[in-house]
């Protein structure tokens, strides 16, 4: 059992585990580190900055299904295989958030109109190496979620 836990960039206690389902079984938001082609595929959000596509589950539709409709809707991108990475929780003040972390495999970037609540897609060769010190990267990319998920994604999916 691996639980890592520390505070984020709220000062917000979260858990992070890459067991399956640790803190739920029926998470109510998702997060989904996506790649496309040689790049990193991102969103950029008005509001919180340049972060990873993600949001809520909506009534009737699995963490799964909420992983490949955001995707597409915050940048056009087709999921051609998802993969569970983790899960994680953020107590907050008010609430207690639970994500379920994915990677996706993206074969095509459909150009849209609209992105929904964002500025459409942005790919990447290379992430920032401290996102924490990029006032255009979103909170959600500023605690050790990113790089524990990127770790486990080195590891069981990309052949660096
Ligand atoms: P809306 O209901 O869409 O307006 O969003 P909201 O920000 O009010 O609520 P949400 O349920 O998305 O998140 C509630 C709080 O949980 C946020 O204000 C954050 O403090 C925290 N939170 C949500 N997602 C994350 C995340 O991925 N990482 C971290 N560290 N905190 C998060």
């Amino acid at each position: 059992m691996s639980e890592h836990v520390f505070k984020d960039f709220y000062r917000n206690t979260v858990t992070y585990s890459t067991e399956k389902d640790p803190f739920s079984n029926d998470p109510k938001h998702v997060w989904v580190v996506c790649r496309y082609r040689e790049s990193w595929l991102l969103t950029r959000h008005p509001s919180r900055g340049i972060e990873f596509p993600g949001g809520k589950v909506e009534k009737g539709e699995s963490a799964d299904e909420a992983a490949v409709r955001e995707v597409h809707e915050e940048t056009g991108g087709h999921v051609s295989t998802l993969y569970y990475v983790g899960q994680y929780m953020v107590e907050g003040r008010a609430e207690t958030v639970i994500k379920n972390v994915y990677f996706a495999e993206v074969d095509r970037l459909e150009k849209k109109d609209s992105y929904f609540e964002t500025e459409g897609p942005l790919l990447l060769e290379r992430l920032p190496h401290q996102p924490k010190k990029k006032k255009n990267y979103s909170f959600i990319m500023k605690d050790d979620v990113l790089p524990l998920s990127m770790k486990e994604i080195e590891a069981r999916f990309l052949n660096t």
